[in-house]
């Protein structure tokens, strides 16, 4: 398994990019079209190779130097008939060279050769974190996405977030992307989904971050069900440092599903008293109904210090758990950054939530890698529709 990084000029960009989804064994860390832009990305994400396009170094003269010093490897694509492609994969170091003739043939072999593999670095148990709440409007979405983009920032891991609000899912919209493919196109007509399906439906909305987007009809949501639910995490586990799980409220199949799954549940309420009330439920049903632990269930109040009335230790009162995260109310920040289809901590990464929600996926970063992965790992003993149904009060 290795992650390939490509900058070249639109027209072979896609293609090329097309043909990365297809090597078994390759999972595509970005790509652009401006040969600066993706050494950016590319310090930031160390990928296992990266190809550039032989005309985007002819217009870059300036950036040989660089280039010839990164340290992960760099294959040129340049036409074969071109001396001058001979002198320039040399000032860069390139570790190989494809010919612009006959890449198609010759990418799958070539990358598999001068890639650095992830092997032993694979994140094949990536921490699973649902993010959910008994209420709607509560902020769910916007932690998921925000949540998402930290952890990769604060692990150097990719990070997958699957929209499980399986009818009115807004991940994709929150990070301004229309994705072709969603949720629903991965299980359509499927008894079982494979890790190349799954990497196909992903789409990149920023460094190692990926989305996996709800259906874009909401009668596309029947079809999807638990047991496709299972099979995805597990396959999004093997490749992800964390998986973040967006839901929406109640106690559905596939949330059920979800919950079992996981390893965290972040149990979102804000300072309000029907809300609370509700997620004092839900709260009963996780620890008395489904036997979790308090470490796996983790309240997180949004909203915090808001003038409501109710302050945070009555939270914990109330609902007889401790808050472990607080995210404060960040004004028009949030909606304005939704608003321009951008996430909130990109477009605003000083605002007050923005912070919070770094400074959450820095602790919870540390305790991944500080801990010995529990018993969440281990196979599911009950079957957690079975479970389910037999707390029907
Ligand atoms: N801490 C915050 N400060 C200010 N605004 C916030 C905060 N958290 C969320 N919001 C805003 O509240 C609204 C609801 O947030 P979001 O869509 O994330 O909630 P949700 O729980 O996912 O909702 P739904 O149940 O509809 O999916 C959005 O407009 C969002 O920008
Ligand atoms: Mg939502």
């Amino acid at each position: 398994m290795f992650t390939v990084y490509v900058a070249s000029e639109e027209g072979l960009r896609k293609r090329v990019v097309g043909a990365v989804k297809n090597i078994p064994g390759a999972i595509l860390n970005g790509s652009s079209i401006e040969l600066r832009q993706a050494l950016e990305e590319c310090a930031a994400e160390n990928p296992g190779v990266l190809l550039i396009d032989d005309t985007l170094l002819t217009q870059n003269v300036g950036l040989y130097e660089q280039i010839a010093g990164i340290s992960y490897p760099v294959i040129l694509i340049a036409s074969p008939t071109d001396a001058g492609a001979a002198r320039r994969a040399l000032s860069i170091k390139a570790k190989d060279f494809i010919s612009s003739d006959t890449w198609e043939q010759d990418l799958g072999a070539i990358l598999s050769r001068t890639a650095t593999h992830l092997e032993g670095e694979v994140h094949r148990d990536g921490r699973v974190i649902v993010v959910f709440s008994s209420k709607g409007g509560v902020g769910k979405t916007t932690l998921s996405v925000n949540l998402g983009i930290a952890l990769a920032k604060a692990s150097r891991q990719p990070v997958a977030i699957l929209d499980l609000d399986i009818q009115f899912g807004d991940v994709a919209p929150m990070v301004g992307d229309a994705p072709l493919v969603t949720l629903y196109d991965l299980i359509k007509g499927k008894k079982h989904v494979d890790q190349e399906m799954v990497k196909r439906a992903l789409k990149r909305v920023a460094n190692n971050v990926y989305i996996l987007a709800a259906p874009n009809n909401p009668e596309e949501a029947d079809d999807i069900r638990a047991d496709h639910v299972i099979q995805i995490l597990q396959l999004l586990r093997e490749i992800h440092g964390y998986v973040i799980v967006d839901t929406a409220p109640g106690y559905t199949d596939i949330n059920v599903a979800a919950f079992d799954f996981s390893d965290t549940i972040l149990t979102v309420c804000t300072p309000d008293v029907i809300t609370l009330r509700t997620v004092g439920q839900a709260l009963q049903v996780f620890y008395d109904g489904f036997h979790y632990s308090h470490d796996k269930v983790r309240i997180v109040l949004n909203r915090s210090g808001s003038k409501t009335g109710v302050e945070t230790v009555d939270i914990a009162q109330v609902l007889e758990s401790p808050v472990s995260y607080q995210l404060p109310s960040d004004g028009a920040y949030p909606v304005r950054a939704a608003n321009e289809g951008a996430p909130l901590i990109n477009q605003f990464p000083d605002s007050l939530l923005s912070r919070s929600i770094q400074h959450m996926a820095g602790d919870l970063v540390q305790e991944t890698e500080g801990r010995q992965r529990s018993a969440s790992k281990q196979p599911l003993k009950i079957s957690f529709l079975t479970r389910f149904k037999r707390k029907p009060q």
